[in-house]
């Protein structure tokens, strides 16, 4: 198959990019490529690969961008019930801490899932899937984080390896089972964190060796937070996980400063996500890492927190930034990663070029696939975005539509 005439081929060709390198994106005007079943086979000008592809099946790019399918690497997207009712609390002045310090947020979701079958949890997941690929996320991480018990958090692990299995979708699981101190152990936030390392690891370790197929082990993540794990807790997760040969994420800096940057740069995290109240030592931290630092900025958008990842301070330190959408019932319900670009574009202040870099190369890097996705280069999985926009930089300018005409997914396509 061949995809000629793109008005601009946005191939971000390389590594992914570091610090104030963000944002190169290697365009061909009038681009093509060829794709050779589920990769990627050729790159050029339309010149060049229709008068050596002329029997291809065609598809006319003119008009369009031609960008690398989304990766969005960090989603919490199996849950079941929805937190509307808390939405207007949080309209009344409640915050996001104080709710879920009475039981709410998190916890409120907690109880639902727990009470969810495994064939409820897939149905609603499902159709989330579905939106955000549409929108143009191929690759999407997923995290559980709403069982707090061995059982439900297997059952989530479950449902991801079931629905990536179903759908054209690539997901890459994470095990988040150190999400918020489970109900049965309030008030005693290191009881639970001894169970997560003394059962709850454990148990995923084997369940993987039965249910895991040989994919590679899921990451290990952990909510490092005021309310939820501190930080001697967190490292104690994540040292266990690492000796049990997890790759490794950390939910940190979301709200307080607890140190959970410098902690994951130091242990070699994948990477470190939210990033809001992170101190400068610790930007430098992980500005010399290869850990991501993943901007979230669906989630002070969907809390109206003013506050958001400062992106430039990341990138004047060397980091390597990554954009996701947080798509979760509590902060931010939204499958679309074009709002999280557009939001990032505003208050992140970085521009298109960058947030679009952000959300392919440097957003594979963060779950490990940089090889595999988030560029146009032969060789590289068939996962492109067909935008209906004549220039990339209306990705970010425009927002709230869907700028996807077409997604093709390891050489399928999938017209919108
Ligand atoms: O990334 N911070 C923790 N986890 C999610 C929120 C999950 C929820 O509120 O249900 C987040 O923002
Ligand atoms: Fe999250």
């Amino acid at each position: 198959m061949l995809i000629h005439s793109a008005a601009q081929l946005v191939t971000i060709a390389g590594p992914p990019q570091r610090g104030k390198e963000l944002g190169n994106l290697k365009i061909i005007p009038d681009g093509a490529v060829y794709i050779q079943g589920e990769k990627i086979s050729a790159i050029a000008t339309s010149a060049e690969l229709c008068k050596q592809y002329h029997h291809a099946e065609k598809i006319n790019a003119s008009q369009k961008v031609v960008l690398p399918g989304f990766v969005d690497p960090h989603t919490h997207a199996v849950w079941a019930g929805d937190r509307a009712a808390e939405f207007e609390l949080k309209l009344e002045g409640k915050t996001y801490l104080e709710i879920l310090q009475a039981g709410g947020g998190i916890l409120s979701t907690v109880r639902a899932t727990r009470e969810a079958n495994l064939e409820t949890l897939i149905d609603q997941t499902r159709s989330r899937l579905w939106r955000a690929f549409r929108h143009g996320s191929t690759t999407i991480e997923v995290k559980t984080g709403y069982g707090l018990e061995t059982e439900t958090e297997l059952r989530i692990l479950a449902a991801i390896l079931a629905l990536d299995d179903e759908g054209p979708w690539d997901l890459v699981p994470t095990f988040l089972g150190a999400h918020a101190i489970a109900p049965e152990f309030r008030g005693d936030p290191q009881g639970y964190t001894n169970l997560v390392c003394t059962e709850m690891l454990p148990a995923l370790l084997d369940w993987w060796d039965k249910n895991g197929r040989g994919r590679p082990l899921p990451y290990v993540d952990v909510f490092c937070e005021t309310g939820a794990f501190d930080l001697a807790q967190s490292q104690q997760i994540l040292i266990r996980a690492k000796e049990m040969g997890f790759p490794l994420k950390i939910h940190a800096d979301e709200f307080d400063n607890l140190g959970g940057a410098r902690l994951a740069a130091s242990m070699n995290a994948a990477s470190a996500d939210h990033l809001v109240t992170t101190s400068d030592e610790d930007i430098t931290a992980i500005g010399l890492s290869d850990t991501v630092a993943v901007g979230l900025p669906g989630t002070p958008f969907g809390l109206a927190q003013k506050d958001y990842t400062p992106a430039q301070k990341i990138l004047a330190a060397g980091g390597i930034l990554a954009l996701a959408s947080d798509l979760n019932p509590g902060t931010t319900w939204c499958e679309n990663l074009q709002i999280s670009i557009a939001l990032a574009c505003r208050y992140m202040n970085i521009t298109p070029a960058q947030a679009i870099a952000a959300a392919t190369i440097n957003a594979a890097a963060a779950v490990g696939l940089a090889d595999k996705v988030g560029s146009l280069e032969p060789g590289k999985q068939a996962d492109l975005l067909l935008l209906d926009i004549p220039d990339y930089r209306q990705l970010g300018y425009r927002y709230g539509t869907n700028l996807v005409d077409a997604v093709i997914k390891n050489g399928t396509v999938f017209q919108n």
